[in-house]
């Protein structure tokens, strides 16, 4: 019986990847995946390097929000991508995890995973993965581009606050999960959909995320960093905004 760790070789045991964590940086407590992945990028590391931990101190969410990670409980994950793309592409990349992830885990546990755009997925109405993109860029080029990946998979239970919005694999499934075997199957599904996902690939990777969307055709709040307001998702385009 294997521990349920994020080991490097755990990894590389489950995926044929040519780019996708075929250089792995692995902790067992950092403070954030993506400051870490940030500081390897600047120093030159390659596309597809992935940092790893089994736990955060600070874990980052979008909009300056803080990501709870106890060690040894989600999946903690950061990608380091260099892709030939230009900045308003970007948000592809975003679309294209959120893909990977919702089929890995309904592949991996059956459960019926959706993404609640942009960028989270949820299980029975709950979250229980963020993702958090971040990127360096020219005006006309991207220099890297860090996707961070938040999974709750064995967390048995959530700080009061994030009951009412928060689940993990297991409590959804009722089974303890491999993590490595769920991080292992999002970097193949990754891979698979960078190499093809980009150009005319495109189409079909966002006709997939609109399958697995929950919301669209449905009333939403628009919560912005200025502005709120209520509407009706109708659809996203082709760079993926709603
Ligand atoms: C969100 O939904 O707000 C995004 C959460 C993203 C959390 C992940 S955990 C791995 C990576 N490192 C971080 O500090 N944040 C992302």
């Amino acid at each position: 019986k294997s521990p349920n760790l994020l080991l490097p070789e755990e990894i590389w045991s489950r995926i044929n990847c040519s780019l996708m964590g075929t250089r792995i940086y692995y902790y067992s407590i950092v403070d954030s995946t993506n400051t870490e992945a940030k500081k390897l990028a600047l120093s030159g590391a390659p596309s597809g390097s992935l940092v790893v931990a089994e736990g955060q101190t600070l874990g980052k969410g979008r909009m300056g929000r803080e990501w709870s990670s106890p060690v040894g409980a989600g999946i903690s994950a950061s990608l380091i991508l260099r892709p030939d793309i230009t900045p308003p592409e970007a948000p592809r990349i975003t679309l294209l995890t959120a893909v990977a992830v919702a089929e890995a885990i309904r592949e991996k546990v059956h459960i019926e995973a959706m993404i609640k755009w942009p960028n989270d997925i949820l299980i029975q109405g709950k979250k229980v993965c963020g993702i958090l993109t971040e990127m360096s860029a020219e005006p006309d080029t991207v220099n890297y581009i860090i996707v961070g990946i938040g999974i709750n998979v064995n967390n048995e239970e959530f700080p009061e606050k994030l009951k009412p919005i928060a689940t993990s694999i297991k409590i959804a499934g009722g089974r303890v999960v491999s993590r490595a075997e769920l991080l292992a199957a999002i970097l193949e599904r990754m891979e698979y959909y960078y190499q093809s996902g980009f150009g005319s690939g495109f189409g079909k990777l966002l006709e997939r995320w609109r399958e697995l969307c929950c919301n669209l055709g449905k009333p939403v709040k628009i919560i912005g960093r200025k502005e709120s307001f209520n509407g009706t998702a109708l659809g996203v385009d082709s760079d993926g905004a709603l």
